[in-house]
């Protein structure tokens, strides 16, 4: 292990080893690879193996968070105790004692989608529109700080991991509808 780097856990033994300990901490960690790989499953370890140590969010763009867990379960992880940020900001969970924020981009992306087609049907017109965005994921991404009581004017206090799966869809959104 290199020194005086903190390093973050994978959750995979080898892996962990072939990095020097794990991702260097103020570092993102960009994942490739084809379709099935078990890219996904790679963000469900490393949110397991870190979530008693250290404060996680996990943003889900292409699945509901629900589905995380149950996958997550299937591999004897529990991210059961997650709290959803949008039941946070709606008012729906007052304390959080969890380590774990979920910003389930999926799910907001598919009822705003529904919403939306509803209005155009009524208007004639059919454009689909998402809030998939990195502004939107930026943003997000800061009010769970909050709510994990580690963000103080756009500062963050202590080490969190963010775990983003995945970036793909946020392309095309960019390409149709930028800003
Ligand atoms: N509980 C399970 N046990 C065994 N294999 C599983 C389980 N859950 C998923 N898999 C398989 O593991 C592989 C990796 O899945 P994963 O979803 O992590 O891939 P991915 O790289 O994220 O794919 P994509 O690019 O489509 O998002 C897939 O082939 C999937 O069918
Ligand atoms: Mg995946």
């Amino acid at each position: 292990m290199s020194s005086g780097v903190r390093r973050i856990s994978l959750g995979i033994d080898w892996l962990d080893y072939a990095m020097l300990g794990g991702v260097p901490r103020g570092n993102w960690l960009l994942i490739t690879g084809e379709p099935g790989v078990g890219k996904s499953i790679l963000t469900i370890q490393a949110a397991g193996a870190n979530v008693d140590a250290m404060p996680v969010v996990y943003v889900s763009t292409e699945t509901r968070f629900f589905d995380v867990v149950r996958q997550a379960k299937q591999f004897h992880i529990d991210l059961s105790d997650a709290v959803s940020l949008a039941d946070v900001l709606a008012g729906k969970v007052k304390d959080v004692k969890t380590n774990l924020v979920v910003i389930d981009l999926f799910g907001l992306a598919r009822e705003y989608r529904e919403l939306l087609r509803a209005g155009e049907e009524e208007e004639g017109k059919s454009k689909a529109r998402s809030p998939l965005s990195m502004e939107v994921v930026m943003a997000s991404i800061e009010r769970a700080y909050e709510v994990l009581g580690v963000g103080e004017e756009g500062k963050v206090t202590k080490d969190v991991l963010v775990i983003i799966d995945s970036l793909a869809p946020m392309w095309p959104m960019r390409q149709r509808w930028p800003g």
